[in-house]
């Protein structure tokens, strides 16, 4: 049978046995966030169209190509989040929260939307979770953010991690530089990609990022932001610098990464793994002074990262099978509803507990069992006794079902042993 329904293009389904692995990621990062003192933000998964445009740059790829927009009945214009920085800048200043102390420390996750050419590792919704400190300039902040980011990547085993490391320079100091590398690419402009060129007014860094082989040659020999650095900017990058030897977090220095969101400035980084096909990028940030202001709050720098869950799990390679429950029943057809209060009961005091719901066979049920992956079976017999079998030794013994609870404690002590 054809399934007459697919999941829209770029999208996917979450199947059981991919869950346990995405739990996996969950809690690694939500425990590395609390211990860090970061606190849990959700925002909708629809804004104001206006927001994104704002926030994220309109001469963005996400902005000019990527956005799923759409109105509402109301005629509203309306965008599914392709981020969560914008989002959780206007929550900050719709809430006040520059009146709290500073800075704020906030973590999400969640799903996010960009209508990008699907290919592995790149989906139309795919899921991150995000970091961002808002309210701070120290750059105390930029290597706590790295620091976390390292952390869980580390925690989870993501093979063949590297971190590359750059500085865009506050939005002044980049003006002038802006200007240098406009010049260099009006100097190259018959060599360079069409999209390249009709970006050279709006955008010019984003020209790093170009594949188009005339294009790379021009850049190869472009002036970069970390070149010219200098005052503020340059302690500031050194100062992060020297955080991250001091936390033993490695780094290339990076005068390319531009990043694909406008709201940068100074510090930006990308972790990528060599694990990962052309899609490498796991997760990545930086400083964004500029943003929370531009949305219409005070001037308030911040600094932040979001890491790519589907990444994530890619690097990882195979998932891990399913935990595997700890008891099943196996119960003949006039004890299958003691069998259901049975597994109440063992439940409520902590027990991992399965049994079947289809009406099998004593047979089927055995074989569920052991599908199951469950250490024991407990088996009712007709008259209501029942039996504790361990599935891996097969040893049996009487169960007494009307002390469950000290049953329940006797086995524990004998794992425990
Ligand atoms: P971003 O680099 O656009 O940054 O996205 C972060 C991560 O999300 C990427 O490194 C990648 O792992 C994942 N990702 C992005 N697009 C896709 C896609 N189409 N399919 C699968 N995974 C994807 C941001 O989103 C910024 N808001 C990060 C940030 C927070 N900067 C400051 N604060």
């Amino acid at each position: 049978m054809s399934a007459r329904f697919q999941v829209p293009r770029g999208t996917f389904d979450v199947l059981p046995a991919e869950s346990a692995a995405r739990a996996r990621v969950f809690v690694a990062a939500a425990n590395a966030f609390t211990r860090a003192g970061y606190a849990r933000i959700e925002t909708p998964v629809f804004e104001d169209t206006e927001l994104f445009a704002r926030g994220v740059g309109e001469s963005t790829d996400i902005v000019q190509k990527e956005m799923f927009t759409f109105a509402d009945q109301g005629g509203r214009e309306l965008t599914l989040r392709p981020e969560a920085t914008a989002s959780i800048c206007r929550a900050y200043v719709e809430h006040g929260m520059h009146k709290l102390p500073q800075p704020v420390k906030l973590w999400a996750w969640g799903p996010f939307f960009r209508h990008e050419r699907p290919q592995a590792g790149r989906f139309r919704q795919f899921h991150q979770f995000d970091l961002e400190a808002i309210g701070t300039d120290s750059p105390l902040a930029d290597a706590e953010a790295i620091i976390l980011l390292d952390e869980i990547l580390r925690e989870l085993r993501v093979p063949d991690l590297r971190l590359r490391l750059g500085s865009l320079g506050s939005f002044d100091a980049r003006a002038a530089y802006r200007e240098e590398l406009r010049a260099h690419l009006r100097a190259n402009e018959d060599k360079l990609a069409g999209d390249v060129r009709e970006r050279i007014d709006a955008n010019p860094l984003r020209a790093f990022d170009s594949d188009h082989e005339g294009t790379r040659e021009v850049m190869a020999a472009a002036p970069t932001m970390l070149d010219r650095l200098e005052g503020d900017d340059a302690e500031h990058f050194d100062a992060v610098k020297r955080l991250l030897d001091g936390a033993g977090v490695a780094y290339e220095l990076d005068g390319t990464l531009v990043r694909g969101l406008d709201y940068y400035t100074r510090t930006v980084f990308e972790f990528e793994s060599d694990a990962l096909g052309a899609q490498s990028a796991l997760g990545g940030g930086g400083r964004y002074d500029g943003l929370v202001e531009e949305l219409g709050g005070p001037p308030t720098p911040a600094v932040g990262w979001a890491a790519g869950i589907e990444r994530i799990l890619l690097a990882l390679g195979e998932a891990p099978p399913p935990e595997p429950i700890d008891v099943f029943i196996v119960a003949p057809d006039g004890q299958r509803e003691r069998a259901l209060e049975l597994a109440t009961t063992a439940r409520r005091a902590g027990v991992c507990v399965d049994l079947d719901l289809a009406d099998r066979s004593h047979k089927g049920q055995m074989k569920q069992a052991d599908r199951s992956g469950a250490q024991r079976a407990v088996i009712l017999g007709e008259d209501g006794s029942a039996t504790l079998r361990h599935m891996e030794t097969g040893e049996q013994r009487e169960l007494d079902l009307a002390d469950i609870e000290g049953e329940i404690e006797r086995e524990r002590a004998e794992d425990s042993s």
